[in-house]
């Protein structure tokens, strides 16, 4: 299937109400995937359904203001569901209702997730463990709002429990509108190569559901490579899109049979300029601190010289930051940017000490 083959009725997905544009979707990165790199990214175009990074839902709902931040959302920042992770059935149920009233249009329950401190609490991976828990939970969460509530888990807590087909299944039967499958199981962590067959394996367990494939999509050619090999109608991508923000741009394009093109260098730092901006209009003063952390990330990606990269991990105010992307855009290209393999970290070491 090249992709130019693919028509435009086919570019978008139906969720249930809501009518998504693109079948390319942004998969939520902790830390990475915030309020200013969606709307950065959204404006480069391509890309569909975009979802907050996990939050939990009963900080959610007692006001914590962080988890608020993690909410905050601008009407450009659409369509965005929210991701919330709980062990408690009540807690969720709260913080869908909190979502729903607070006019969120998408609710993403996280099966997925295998750091210790959400599976102890039994969220995340662990409610994969339990398949009439999970069942419970998701349809009171359903019972509770009008929204599509959607889920996002793994393939099973280990290879000899492989629980994903069977619960996307029960899933389905209870109203679940969609579910995204990282293709690993949560003993894998992030270790080995994504399970195709895996992820086939819920695509046909599932009668009319949109199954989204998930897991190592680092180019346009491996996102058409997870649709074909498992028959996934939507795919998710988390690292790719920090690999190459473009990267939903080049698969709009390839579907509509143009060739794509890499930015240019004034595109490429207009891109740092506006993520620092939107960042600005959400914690202005306080986005100094927390831009340092993509001092690395645009070093390589923009082949910014040492001394620059070395400024933006220090700046201070927003005017330095000014003076440093102009300082950027004239010596772009002085070091020669290598395309970076692994630019995201992962949690290392054995997955039970995570
Ligand atoms: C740093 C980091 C943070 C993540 N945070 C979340 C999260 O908040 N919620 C979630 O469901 N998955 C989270 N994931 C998993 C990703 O959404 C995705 O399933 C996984 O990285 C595989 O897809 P990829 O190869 O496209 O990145 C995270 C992964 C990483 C590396």
């Amino acid at each position: 299937m090249p992709f130019s083959s693919l028509n435009t009725d086919e570019s978008s997905i139906q969720i249930g109400t809501r009518t998504i544009p693109s079948r390319y979707f942004l998969a939520p990165l902790a830390g990475y995937t915030h309020l200013a790199f969606r709307r950065v990214i959204r404006e480069l175009g391509g890309l569909g359904l975009a979802t907050t990074d996990l939050v939990l839902a009963s900080q959610l709902v007692a006001g914590s203001q962080k988890s608020r931040q993690l909410v905050v959302t601008t009407p450009d920042d659409d369509p965005l569901s929210v991701q919330i992770f709980s062990g408690i059935q009540r807690e969720l149920i709260s913080a869908a209702k909190w979502l729903e009233d607070h006019g969120y249009q998408g609710i993403d329950i996280n099966m997925g997730c295998p750091m210790a401190k959400v599976n102890s609490s039994g969220g995340g991976a662990r409610l994969m463990c339990d398949t009439d828990g999970a069942c419970a939970t998701v349809a009171g969460v359903i019972e509770a709002v009008d929204v599509p509530v959607t889920v996002k888990m793994r393939l099973g807590w280990d290879r000899d429990n492989l629980t994903a087909p069977a619960l996307s299944r029960e899933f389905e039967k209870l109203g679940v509108a969609a579910i995204t499958i990282h293709g690993r199981t949560r003993q894998q962590g992030f270790q080995g190569e994504v399970n195709h067959d895996g992820i086939k394996a819920v695509v046909d367990a599932v009668e009319s559901i949109p199954i989204v494939g998930n897991g190592d999509v680092r180019t346009p050619e491996d996102a058409q490579r997870m649709r074909k090999l498992t028959g996934c109608h939507a795919v998710a991508i988390g690292r790719g899109a920090m690999l190459d923000p473009w990267i939903f741009s080049k698969i709009q394009r390839l579907e509509q049979g143009v060739e794509p093109t890499e930015p240019r260098p004034a595109e490429q730092v207009q891109f740092l300029r506006r993520h620092f901006h939107y960042m600005v209009e959400q914690y202005q003063d306080y986005s100094c601190l927390l831009f340092r952390k993509f001092a690395g990330w645009y070093g390589q990606k923009l082949g910014i010289p040492d001394d620059l990269e070395d400024r933006l991990r220090r700046f201070e105010s927003i005017e330095e930051f000014d003076e440093i992307a102009n300082e950027i855009h004239a010596r772009h290209g002085e070091r020669i940017a290598t395309l970076p393999t692994a630019l995201i970290n992962v949690p290392n070491g054995p997955v039970e000490r995570w």
